[in-house]
């Protein structure tokens, strides 16, 4: 008997030591994708104070807010130099009122404020990286009142990046603050397999590019079109969820993309369960990007509360089907034409059947009947009882939510 009381105190003690070997996360953060924006596809390392608040200032006034979005993110070239201490500070001439004033400033407008590291000796832009000083880096974020961190991984050379990780989400769990991890590893070593209970979200490619369907080559690194994210996000929905969602990267909407194409990205983001974090310049967006930014029906299939992601049901000749399970039984279709031509939609529901791939969600369209809306023109089409007839223009989507009747 008394063995055994021991036996139970050593197992219990053993469990929460192995316990406090694990990274931690805070609770209930990131049920859904973040939504926001961030410095990097616009302004590069060209970032100062007014930049960044005038970013939320647009966020508000826009209507961006009131649609959802919350996160403002400074990306890379933020900072000044480590003291004597190694604590960093922010580079005293881009922001002279410094990063604690920048975060009240974008609290007070119900915002929250996103900063830039790296796990490496130095960020991509050839700024401090965090190694060696990541609990020191994370105490001055939450000094400051961040609420987000993006972590790069430029100048890692040899280092292990589930440990490195490991280690800042840690260093942040510690600063007793919520503060979002987000892994920028560029899917090298498989995060999706490993990062779930590190991060919030994980980047799942190399960089995004301005473009629709290209690969811009910089020497020993290539940075992808719309397609091609798209394409590399192939077999990772099922590590997908409510806080830790796969990340192909920050959009492009708003950046000189044509209409349709910033339309189909966006809807495409929206399907896949992506955080919608903006890359554009809030202070110079035309009508036409506000109304795709701010779609509430699309946004609304971004945030459903499942946190599914979409799977690619067809694709035949250019043009792609997709569709997410959503809650109550709703489901999101994306028909996504990728080809530079017209192509036409003739899509019996009562011949199709929907399973998805990874998870336990089916339709029968023969019991069941759903009323369909679709998603940008906001309006009632025919029920799935009537065949559905369309036609798509090219790089453009026909973006469908089904409601049982
Ligand atoms: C890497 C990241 C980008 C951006 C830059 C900043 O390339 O993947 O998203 O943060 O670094 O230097």
């Amino acid at each position: 008997m008394k063995n055994s009381m021991v036996m139970l105190r050593i197992l219990t003690i053993l469990f929460f030591f192995s316990a406090s070997l694990q990274a931690q996360k805070f609770e209930n953060l990131l049920q859904t994708p973040p939504m926001g924006w961030n410095s990097w596809n616009t302004f590069a390392c060209d970032i100062n104070e007014e930049v960044i608040r005038e970013a939320a200032d647009y966020m508000v006034s826009s209507g961006m807010k009131a649609a959802g979005y919350e996160y403002i993110n400074i990306d890379d070239c933020w900072h000044g130099e480590r003291d004597e201490q190694g604590f960093i500070h922010e580079d005293k001439e881009k922001f002279p009122s410094g990063m604690k004033a920048l975060a009240d400033y974008v609290h007070s407008k119900g915002l929250k404020l996103g900063i830039y590291s790296d796990a490496g000796t130095e960020t991509c832009g050839g700024k401090p990286g965090s190694r060696g000083y990541e609990y020191q880096d994370a105490l001055m974020y939450a000094k400051w009142g961040v609420d987000y961190l993006k972590y790069d991984w430029c100048n890692t050379e040899n280092i292990n990046a589930k440990g490195a990780y490991t280690t800042i989400s840690k260093a942040l769990y510690k600063t007793g603050r919520p503060i979002v991890l987000s892994i920028c590893e560029w899917g090298e070593s498989k995060p999706w397999e490993w990062a779930q209970d590190i991060g919030y979200l994980w980047r799942t490619t190399g960089d995004i590019y301005n473009c629709w369907d290209c690969e811009e080559n910089h020497g020993d690194w290539s940075s992808w079109g719309v397609m091609q994210i798209l394409d590399m996000q192939d077999g990772l929905r099922k590590y997908a969820g409510p806080g830790h969602w796969n990340d192909p990267d920050m959009m492009e909407v708003g950046n000189g993309m044509c209409t349709s194409e910033d339309r189909a990205h966006f809807t495409m983001w929206a399907m896949l369960a992506a955080p919608l974090i903006t890359g554009n310049d809030l202070s110079k967006m035309n009508q036409e990007t506000i109304d795709i930014l701010t779609n509430e029906e699309v946004i609304a299939v971004n945030q459903d509360q499942m946190g599914v992601q979409a799977f690619k049901y067809r694709s035949e000749d250019g043009l792609e089907t997709w569709i997410k399970p959503l809650e109550n039984g709703d489901w999101a279709v994306t028909f996504l034409n990728r080809a530079d031509d017209d192509r036409s939609i003739n899509f019996d529901w009562k011949e199709e059947n929907i399973k998805d791939p990874n998870f336990d969600y089916s339709t029968d369209f023969s019991e069941i009947t759903y009323a369909v809306r679709d998603l940008w023109k906001h309006k009632e089409l025919r029920s799935t009882k009537r065949v559905l007839k369309s036609s798509i223009a090219p790089h453009d989507v026909l973006s469908l939510r089904l409601t049982k009747n």
